[in-house]
């Protein structure tokens, strides 16, 4: 592999650690050449809440995917998701000039900075400029402005504004394992690029996240996002539930829940038992399976609905969402798919990530649930996307501290 066709992911979240690492071949497809995963410690809801266990999972993940691909890694795109990131619709203008103008990239580059620069709440930065839409003059919609003539130029985007301690704590955590990031991405977004078939965007499709300690969802619609969030709470809570209701351990919970409970309720005989260890170490104890998945059903049907409300909020009414995508371990509970295509009456499937990268043997050995690693093929499908030689080269997020010019140029920057 030449470093340069070298391309590194890290998906560093509440259940564990992701690192993988691929190569673009000569047909300009992603090959994943290295798959590293690590149990994550000291990550709650996606924030580091302790550095040490988090910088050693991370070393672990990425140790075990140098290995594998045999060839170092020393800059990755990451992704990162929580509560601290939230997106909003905004607009960017530049001048052209007094005369007419043929359009270039780097009235494009100055299109996204002055994006970044929009004003955020202090301790804030524009984390990412995503869905950009050009209107030349009085000619809206369109879709790449470069090479065509006016004097002005306006781009509507949906910016993701993030929180800028979580981020630089990850990021210091990062750097702490030997790795630099070229930039970071909300997590559900590189889920959206890794899953969403071309024709699903065409009609508009949602892809929800269900992780261990979060759900993050996307709204797409061709290549535009509309809507993006995280709500604090995954599979993991469905393990609490069991826990406090039945009072059994959590590797208890765990199996139950992945191996006893489903969505569909109804469809499990009343009478059927299962037995759970007890919390206490005084045995085990004997629990209507109909019940357990009653209370399984209750706690993923309220975060699906959760779910919709936000996209119901921030997508506009007209905007036709036919297809929902489910992707991390936890999309792997029984009959999930079936209860999101009740609450979201919308077709809705399990993701795949064969259509996106050569990973199939490689993450067939890895022990990782097979919708688990969508962000972090996105992550390098994003990559691949960048490196291609008419995409605008990344940019990586402002620095956190607003000087004072920042601040004057974010005030004239905005129409
Ligand atoms: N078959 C299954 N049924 C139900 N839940 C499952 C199944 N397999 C895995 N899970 C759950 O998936 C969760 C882990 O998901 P994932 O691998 O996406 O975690 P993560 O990316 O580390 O979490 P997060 O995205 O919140 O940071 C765990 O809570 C696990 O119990
Ligand atoms: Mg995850």
């Amino acid at each position: 592999m030449s470093p340069a066709s070298i391309l590194g992911a890290l998906d560093v979240g509440n259940r564990r650690v992701l690192a993988l690492i691929a190569e673009v071949d000569e047909r300009g497809e992603l090959v994943i050449r290295g798959v590293g995963v690590a149990a994550s410690a000291g990550m709650r809801h996606g924030q580091v809440v302790q550095l040490k266990p988090v910088v050693t999972a991370i070393r672990a993940a990425v140790e075990e995917a140098e290995l594998m691909a045999r060839v170092p890694l020393s800059r990755v795109l990451a992704s990162v998701a929580g509560t601290f990131i939230i997106g909003k619709f905004t607009r960017a203008a530049v001048m052209l000039g007094s005369r007419e103008r043929e359009v270039n990239l780097r009235d494009l580059e100055e299109l996204v900075e002055a994006a970044r620069r929009q004003p955020s709440p202090p301790g804030h930065s524009v984390l990412n400029v995503l869905s950009h839409a050009y209107t030349l003059d009085d000619q809206e919609g369109i879709v790449d402005p470069q090479e065509m003539v006016g004097r002005q130029l306006s781009m509507d985007a949906y910016v993701l504004i993030c929180q800028d301690g979580p981020l630089r704590t990850l990021e210091k955590a990062i750097n702490a394992a030997g790795l630099e990031v070229d930039e970071f991405l909300f997590s559900p977004v590189p889920a959206a690029l890794a899953t969403l078939s071309d024709d699903e965007r065409r009609l508009g499709g949602v892809v929800i996240d269900v992780g261990h300690g979060n759900t993050t969802f996307a709204a797409v619609v061709g290549d535009r996002v509309l809507a993006a969030g995280s709500f604090p709470f995954g599979s993991a809570k469905i393990n609490d539930d069991l826990i406090q209701l039945f009072q059994t351990t959590f590797d208890g919970a765990e199996k139950a829940k992945c191996e006893a409970a489903t969505c569909l309720h109804t469809e499990v005989d009343p009478d059927e038992t299962l037995s759970l260890p007890s919390m206490h170490g005084r045995g085990a104890q004997v629990v209507s399976r109909r019940e357990l998945c009653k209370v399984v059903r209750a706690r993923v049907q309220e975060t699906l609905e959760l779910v919709a409300n936000e996209i119901l909020r921030q997508v506009p009414e007209s905007t036709a969402l036919r297809n929902v995508v489910l992707c991390g371990g936890g999309a792997h509970l029984d009959g999930l798919v079936a209860l999101t295509e009740e609450v979201f009456s919308s077709r809705a499937r399990l993701a795949d990530l064969e259509r996106v990268a050569d990973a199939t043997h490689l993450l067939a050995s890895s022990e990782l649930p097979p919708a688990s690693p969508a962000v972090a093929v996105g992550l390098l499908a994003h990559a691949r996307r960048a490196a291609l030689p008419d995409s605008p080269p990344l940019v990586r997020p402002r620095p956190a501290r607003v000087g004072w010019l920042q601040r004057l140029a974010a005030k004239f920057s905005f129409s």
